[in-house]
């Protein structure tokens, strides 16, 4: 059920709806999230069931405010505030060390959690009218099925999900790609999940340079090597590849009607269905998983997508497609 958050008392309903333990999805400016009240174990596991996700894989906490991240952490270490009061509220994650007996379902039984206050309005109207009703965050992943593509309106969220759904919609998100991660809770800041923040600006806000994941580093399931997976097959190319490939495949070749392109510089031939990828890399985020499933309900069978530059403002972006790209390889 489509819920527009325009409507005078939208915002009221969804946070009663919120405040008993049912589940709501909610726009905010990165992904479109499928959230429970994180302070209570029942209404988390229906969104784990919701979406076939694992159940020990760790969901992101959402707090009205950097005050109300007090609520679920143990302690704060300065990384994490430092970050927290460049970034908050926006698109950046931090894992800190959580405090015992609350929002362990959120965490996925770690003894860490994922905390972020996101910027978009209707979800701090939303986290702020929660909580007062004694809801003291929301735990959502994006609000798509496990392993698809993250939905970033309104409209995808009800493609995916039953109709009972209650979807607040808040439009178009901003951001488009998922929240940069930071794990916080060891001895250096760990980048654990690229997003639209360049690793230069978190560890300029952090104040030490970002470590690479290792084999301690926490699995997080965006990080997954096979995500974000189309039902058409992705394969990436380069600038020269892209442009040979279509070549021999030609408009009448093998692919004519089931192939769509996306691509930043390469013109395919007349005929095939095709998006031109903007120039920059935010704009990129913004529209990549849109245009991802605007391709693959189109019927593309094969999406042909030229790879970003190598440049650090596209990580996540390259992220992203690196990950629709590989669960083909790995089917
Ligand atoms: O932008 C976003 O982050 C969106 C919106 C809705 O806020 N949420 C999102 O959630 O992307 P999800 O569940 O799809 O991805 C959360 C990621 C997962 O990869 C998860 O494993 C990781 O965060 N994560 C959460 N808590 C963690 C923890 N305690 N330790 C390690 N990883 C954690
Ligand atoms: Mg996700």
């Amino acid at each position: 059920m489509l819920l527009d958050a325009r409507q005078p008392d939208a915002i009221a309903a969804a946070a009663a709806r919120l405040a008993a333990g049912e589940l709501l999805a909610l726009p905010t400016e990165t992904v479109y999230g499928l959230g429970a009240r994180a302070d209570d174990d029942a209404a988390v596991a229906k969104i784990f069931a919701a979406k076939g996700r694992p159940a020990d894989h760790p969901l992101i906490v959402h707090v009205a405010d950097a005050a109300d991240a007090e609520l679920f952490a143990a302690e704060l270490p300065p990384v994490a505030r430092r970050l927290m009061a460049a970034f908050w509220p926006g698109p950046l994650t931090v894992i800190v060390p959580r405090k015992p007996g609350v929002g362990a379902a959120a965490a996925g039984g770690q003894d860490t959690i994922g905390l972020r206050c996101p910027a978009h309005p209707v979800a701090r109207d939303l986290l702020i009218a929660a909580r007062a009703l004694g809801v003291a965050g929301v735990a959502a992943p994006s609000a798509n099925r496990f392993g698809r593509v993250s939905p970033t309106q309104a409209r995808h969220v009800v493609d995916e999900f039953e109709p009972g759904l209650w979807v607040l919609d808040g439009g178009d998100c901003e951001v488009g790609i998922e929240s940069s991660i930071v794990d916080c809770s060891r001895a250096h800041p760990v980048l654990l999940r690229p997003g639209v923040l360049t690793p230069e600006e978190i560890a300029a806000a952090a104040g030490e340079p970002l470590r690479a994941p290792d084999a301690q580093a926490p699995r997080a399931s965006g990080t997954l090597v096979a995500h974000y997976a189309p039902r058409a097959v992705v394969r990436l190319y380069d600038t020269e590849a892209l442009r040979q490939a279509l070549a021999e495949s030609g408009s009448g070749g093998r692919l004519a009607g089931g192939l769509a392109v996306y691509s930043r510089s390469v013109e395919p031939p007349q005929g095939v269905l095709s998006r031109r990828m903007p120039a920059e890399a935010r704009a990129a985020a913004h529209e990549l998983f849109a245009v991802l499933r605007e391709l693959d309900g189109a019927g593309a069978a094969e999406i042909w997508i030229e790879l970003p530059p190598l440049d650090a403002a596209w990580d996540g972006v390259r992220d992203r497609l690196s990950r629709a790209a590989a669960a083909f390889v790995g089917l």
